[in-house]
């Protein structure tokens, strides 16, 4: 007698299991992309490090950030800064920062922090500026 279970081919649902698999196991990952980076470091070496150093006088396009909170605008050694900069009067502290990096042209105008589209988000300011503000 012909066994017809052998009919059915269990095994070519594999290749469909692992992708599904697969997808499942991604969706965490597409999830994520949007959401605010989970600490300071990352959010900062996304958004800032292209053209900021944390080390002391290691200017890039941007000035070292090495002890920004504190620092007088526009007035560290070995920087050519705009003249928006050089003549801003104030002292950088969190609020400054939080309000410069979601949109510096409102701090600053005529900066020249370019090109930069500010950050939106402000969980992730916070974490920058508290990433800042516990020297970098
Ligand atoms: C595309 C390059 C670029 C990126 C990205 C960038 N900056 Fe800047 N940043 C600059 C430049 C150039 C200046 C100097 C602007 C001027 O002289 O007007 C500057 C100036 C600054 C200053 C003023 C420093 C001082 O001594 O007065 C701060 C603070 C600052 N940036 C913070 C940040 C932070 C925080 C980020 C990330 C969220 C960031 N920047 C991202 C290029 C950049």
């Amino acid at each position: 007698m012909p066994d017809t279970t052998r009919r059915s081919t269990p095994g070519r649902a594999t290749p469909a299991l692992l992708a599904l698999a697969g997808l499942l196991a991604a969706a965490p990952a597409f999830a994520q992309a949007d959401a605010p980076a989970a600490d300071g470091q990352t959010s900062f070496n996304n958004s800032c490090r292209t053209c900021h150093a944390l080390n002391e006088g290691d200017h890039r396009l941007g000035p070292s950030l090495a002890g920004v909170v504190g620092r007088e605008a526009g007035s560290v050694e070995g920087y050519g800064f705009s003249s928006a900069l050089a003549r801003a009067d104030f002292t950088w502290d969190e609020a400054r920062l939080d309000a410069f990096i979601e949109n510096p042209d409102a701090v600053v105008p005529g900066h020249n922090m370019k090109p930069f589209p500010g950050i939106t988000n402000a969980d992730e300011r916070a974490l920058i500026v508290q990433f800042l503000a516990s020297g970098g």
